[in-house]
């Protein structure tokens, strides 16, 4: 099957830092695909070459059959990419369902005039589209913080919120960075089966985590990059006994 993610000889500088560093793997559809690496392997800058945050200094990334290195983000967003942050980036002062309103108003929005005239449809669309929120957070096990304001809600709590904004846009591909930042391991294990039945859906992940164990348990194929080159790809099982990879994680990378 030809891949969703296609990232070809990717580099990104900053200064003399070579961030990302000729970097090169495919995401296949359906697939949950992990990136792991040390801190500073250029994890995050990976998702934010895809996602249009930053635009890569060589080398193509392609959705499908369509190159959308250097487009910005809510072009690549419009094309069906969706992500999290590392940090977090949530409205505190707007309820959790509110928070993800704002991502669904990406995928459909009634027209300025409908919504001035308050016209039938818009209403309708706008009490549909609170309830496909209020169904993404029972989809993260939110339901009972529906109405919290997002300041109010744990780390790990506004994490999930996060993972259901990105969901409400029905992205063919789901970047979450660190998604388990912070949480407890009850929250970990429901972040690990909403990952696998959002793949299960069809629609593909690929994760970054700094916890080893829900990568191993998640991943259909996991990329290790290490000062933004890939040392390592395949299985889990497979990575987790290359020598090059525990060197690298060791902090004695060769
Ligand atoms: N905006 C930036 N400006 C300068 N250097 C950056 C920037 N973003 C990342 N870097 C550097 O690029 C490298 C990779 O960072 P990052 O992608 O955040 O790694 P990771 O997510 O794997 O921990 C690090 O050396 C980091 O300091
Ligand atoms: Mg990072």
């Amino acid at each position: 099957m030809s891949p969703l993610l296609a990232l070809d000889r990717v580099e990104r500088a900053f200064g003399g830092v070579r961030a990302v560093d000729g970097a090169g793997f495919a995401v296949a559809p359906g697939q949950v695909h992990g990136l792991i690496g040390p801190n500073g392997a250029g994890k995050t800058t990976v998702i934010n070459l895809i996602s249009g945050l930053l635009a890569p200094t060589a080398g193509s990334i392609q959705l499908g059959d369509r190159p959308i290195h250097g487009l910005p983000p809510w072009q690549v967003a419009a094309l069906g990419v969706a992500r999290t942050f590392q940090n977090i980036r949530l409205f505190p002062d707007l309820s959790a369902r509110d928070n993800v309103l704002v991502g669904q108003h990406l995928r459909r929005t009634p027209s300025l005039a409908a919504r001035m005239l308050m016209l039938p449809s818009a209403r309708t669309e706008e009490r549909e589209a609170r309830e496909r929120a209020e169904a993404l957070l029972t989809r993260v096990g939110l339901s009972e913080r529906v109405h919290e304001h997002a300041r109010h809600l744990s780390y790990g709590e506004q994490r999930r919120v996060e993972i259901a904004r990105a969901l409400a846009s029905a992205p063919r591909l789901l970047l979450l960075d660190e998604p388990t930042a912070g949480m407890n391991p009850v929250e970990v294990q429901a972040v690990a089966q909403l990952i696998r039945r959002v793949a299960a859906e069809g629609q593909s992940v690929l994760l970054v985590e700094h916890n080893v164990r829900l990568v191993m348990d998640v991943c259909d194929t996991i990329t290790v990059l290490c000062f933004g080159k890939v040392i390592a790809e395949g299985a889990p099982r497979t990575v987790a006994e290359d020598p090059a990879v525990i060197a690298a994680y060791l902090g004695n990378p060769k």
